[in-house]
């Protein structure tokens, strides 16, 4: 009997000390839950985000954390899979007890996942899927990037318009919601310029034998290829269609982008080209800071997922600090709130959609695989940088008023989902060079 007596205050507050560590609000740390693909097809993804991530965190927690709170990553690797990106999430909100989530970088990978933190009422920031239905999921779920009735059209129009391309052939990912989603806006906004798309043909992601699909196109006779695909099957890809003859460029979209992407196509790649959220050769002084502090703690110039998922973090670490408390809903507002966050990839504002409206850069891939800068894409509503020229005919993504074609400037279409997109044409010089594949450019 007394040793009951002892032991119950003993049994309560042991209960409440596990009750603190494990739930509550998680305490004295700002939890940050982080679902990437760190495994997998798309590794690449996964692990240039997190790097961007962890940065980002520690920055902010050297400098003292967030309203004195130290910020804890929660990483968690869904091994490039849509079904283990959800159960991560879950575990997020049910479990773990996160604050606020960041990922995932692939659109379906996103898609799987945004129901989970949205029916929790936990915010949600994707750093680079472009995909629309992505945000559709809910007035949780955010995204700091352009999409991709924004990134097809710039795509299209650059094939049509800078490539004078009157007949293009599609290479289509039909698993992939990214890769359809681009292929139906690239195949309108072509076709609305005039040019024709003379054969489709499709792949599954890890495919390893192409010949079907590059005789057909061969036998179409294009002008280009569109390949909006993930860098792994797009290099393959570019390898055996330049072993069957196939010398016209082939373009793709921000999927490309990857250090592996010239491992694996090689020359193959040369002359061809890809739209990116930003070039780490933009003089502007908080890219060029951002290339050059990513550079002393990772030893790799950063590309575009480092960048975004950098910015994404810092947005988020933001809203946190100016939501009155850390529940969801206070820090959904916070963010819905974000007003131009000066971000190494562009300026942040979140249109009514929760997406982000921002520029785009044509890469060229040139010999020994370094990235150029061949033309930056103004998109209306988005801040562009000053180093940018007159600009050519503004073509409007679909979605965009049909009763508007070809005008410019036409600030109605400011905010909306589907902004215009107007090449201005930037002369790639030598200096704004990188090799995607090291730091050490030769
Ligand atoms: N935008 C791609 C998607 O939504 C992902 C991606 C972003 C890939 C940036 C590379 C660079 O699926």
């Amino acid at each position: 009997m007394k040793s009951l007596l002892i032991s119950l205050p003993l049994i309560t507050s042991l209960l409440f000390a596990l009750a603190c560590q494990t739930g509550g609000g998680g305490g004295d740390k700002v939890r940050i839950g982080v679902f990437m693909s760190l495994t997998g097809d798309t590794a690449n993804f996964g692990i240039s985000s997190t790097n961007g991530i962890k940065m980002a965190a520690d920055e902010v927690n050297a400098a003292g954390g967030i309203n004195g709170k130290q910020i804890e990553l929660l990483v968690q690797d869904d091994r490039s899979d849509a079904s283990e990106a959800a159960t991560i999430v879950t575990k997020f909100v049910t479990q773990d007890q996160v604050h606020a989530i960041l990922g995932e970088v692939a659109s379906s990978r996103s898609i799987a996942a945004a129901p989970i933190a949205q029916n929790a009422k936990i915010p949600m920031l994707t750093p680079s899927s472009t995909n629309p239905e992505v945000t559709k999921k809910g007035d949780y779920i955010f995204r700091s990037c352009f999409i991709d009735p924004v990134q097809g059209a710039a795509i299209a129009q650059f094939g049509a318009r800078t490539l004078n391309a009157k007949r293009a052939a599609l290479m289509v990912d039909r698993k992939n919601d990214y890769s359809t989603g681009l292929e139906k806006v690239i195949s309108d906004v072509f076709t609305k310029l005039g040019g024709q798309i003379v054969v489709t043909q499709s792949y599954q992601a890890g495919d390893q034998d192409f010949n079907a699909q590059i005789t057909s196109i061969k036998g179409a006779n294009p002008d280009v290829i569109f390949v909006p695909g993930y860098y792994g099957d797009v290099g393959l890809f570019a390898k055996q269609a330049r072993d069957k003859g196939i010398t016209v460029p082939l373009l793709g979209g921000d999927g490309w982008d990857s250090p592996s992407l010239y491992q694996i196509g090689g020359a193959a790649l040369n002359g061809c080209y890809f739209s990116n959220h930003y070039s780490p050769d933009d003089a502007d002084p908080l890219v060029q800071k951002f290339v050059s502090d990513y550079k002393a703690r990772y030893g790799t110039v950063p590309d575009a997922l480092a960048a975004t998922a950098y910015d994404a973090a810092k947005i988020l670490f933001d809203a946190i600090k100016r939501a009155p408390s850390l529940d969801g809903a206070a820090i959904r507002d916070a963010l819905a709130a974000t007003k131009e966050f000066p971000g190494v990839t562009g300026k942040v504002t979140f249109n009514e959609n929760r997406d982000a409206v921002k520029p785009i850069v044509m890469i060229k891939i040139q010999e020994g695989g370094k990235f150029v800068v061949a033309e930056r894409v103004q998109v209306e509503g988005a801040a562009m940088p000053t180093t940018t020229t007159s600009a050519s005919p503004v073509v409007p993504a679909p979605g965009a008023s049909p009763a508007a074609p070809n005008t410019a400037a036409s600030p109605a279409t400011k905010s909306s989902p589907a902004a215009a997109v107007t090449p201005a044409r930037v002369a790639a010089s030598p200096a704004t060079t990188r090799s995607p594949a090291t730091a050490a450019t030769p």
